[in-house]
């Protein structure tokens, strides 16, 4: 089944195995793919799936983190959208007591080959409570028919039944990154929200009801890459000052969270502008990709092309916030031709009439 074998493998595959052949090689190129996702759950590769079902399984790393918050707090729990079990083998992997339901048939049926004997399951709709005494985890799903829903009461379960239903008691609900805060409020939701990272990019909002928050934390940041947790506990004392000599894009989690102050406290950084969440400092935080400042100048296309090509430059980044710059096709319409890598971050500094667009040009740590 690699690309060069494939199609002989095919047809040798369908006259052994009949029917069952493209069911047979799905499972194979799933398996493949999971290990990248869920290896760190253990032997995947045994694993069944459906496509759908490991398109919205929650990554390993992003699971393992939930269990382990949950572990801390001696819970049992309750994962009542299971699905295949992902998050029941990141429970059980870390010492937790948990058991699973889920609506679909299908979806059990392979939790419990992919999970064992280990965690109880049994088929149940989640708006239906079957457990007592459990921290209820749910992971709704956020596609019907094939098209991703952007409200959270168009999630399956629907987050304000959620709600309704679990009042009163611990529950986890993983969210979409994008979701509306104050829409959660109005839902009735008062706990925390934490905002996780892994490899990059923001995975997930996930609510913890008041129960399981850490005592005056309603927003916590965590970056997974780096281990670095972040809470609207800390201090956000952070000024607004002209660039120094290196320029920080926080990552997309702090960021999410409406934590960029508190970050730029815990670390010495600053604002560029107090509505921007570009930070600068003379000092990069540990483990961050951070930008070293060159030459600074009022953004205008001419005058940027002009500065990058006296610094030799031939492939650029180019980070914008605060500006209605597109970055993909100012790239193309640079035309660089020189023999380094730079990166460029184009930014507003003030509001209204004070307001200006300035460029930064500058050398990437890594
Ligand atoms: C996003 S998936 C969960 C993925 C899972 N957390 C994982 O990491 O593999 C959502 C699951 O919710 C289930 N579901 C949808 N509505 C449900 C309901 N009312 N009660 C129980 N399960 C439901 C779906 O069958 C699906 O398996």
């Amino acid at each position: 089944m690699t690309d060069g074998s494939r199609i002989a493998d095919t047809t040798a595959v369908r006259a052994r195995f009949g029917a069952r052949a493209p069911v047979l090689m799905e499972t194979t190129l799933l398996r493949r793919r999971a290990v990248d996702k869920l290896g760190e759950l253990g032997p995947v590769s045994d694993w069944l799936f459906t496509d759908e079902a490991l398109q919205q399984a929650t990554a390993a790393p992003v699971a393992l983190h939930r269990a382990g918050r949950l572990a801390a707090a001696g819970a049992v729990v309750h994962d009542a959208t299971c699905s295949v079990g992902t998050e029941l083998a990141a429970l059980h992997g870390s010492g937790v007591r948990a058991l699973g339901s889920d609506i679909d048939p299908v979806r059990l049926a392979m939790a419990r080959h992919n999970v064992g004997s280990r965690v109880d399951l049994c088929r149940a709709d989640a708006l239906r409570p079957v457990t007592r005494d459990t921290v209820v985890v749910v992971d709704p799903a956020r596609r019907r028919g094939g098209r991703r829903q952007f409200s959270p009461e168009d999630y399956q379960p629907g987050l304000g039944a959620l709600f309704d239903t679990y009042r009163g008691r611990d529950l986890v609900v993983k969210c979409a990154p994008g979701i509306d805060f104050e829409q959660v409020g109005r839902l009735g939701f008062e706990g925390e929200i934490e905002v996780t990272s892994y490899r990059g990019s923001v995975r997930e909002a996930c609510l913890w009801s008041a129960g399981l928050a850490e005592p005056g934390v309603r927003r916590r940041a965590s970056v997974l890459d780096r281990g670095e947790q972040l809470t609207d506990a800390e201090p956000d004392d952070c000024p607004v000052a002209p660039v120094g000599r290196w320029i920080v894009d926080p990552d997309g989690a702090v960021v999410r969270s409406g934590l960029v102050r508190h970050y730029g406290a815990r670390h010495g950084l600053w604002q560029l502008d107090p509505d921007i969440a570009y930070l600068s400092g003379d000092e990069l935080p540990p483990e961050v990709r951070g930008f070293e400042v060159l030459e600074q100048l009022d953004f205008d296309e001419r005058r940027l092309r002009r500065a990058l090509a006296a610094a030799d430059c031939g492939a650029v980044e180019i980070l914008v916030r605060g500006v209605s710059v597109d970055p993909d096709a100012l790239r193309r319409r640079l035309r660089l031709a020189g023999g380094r890598s730079l990166s460029v971050v184009i930014t507003r500094l003030g509001t209204g009439p004070a307001g200006r667009a300035i460029a930064y040009v500058c050398r990437a740590s890594r």
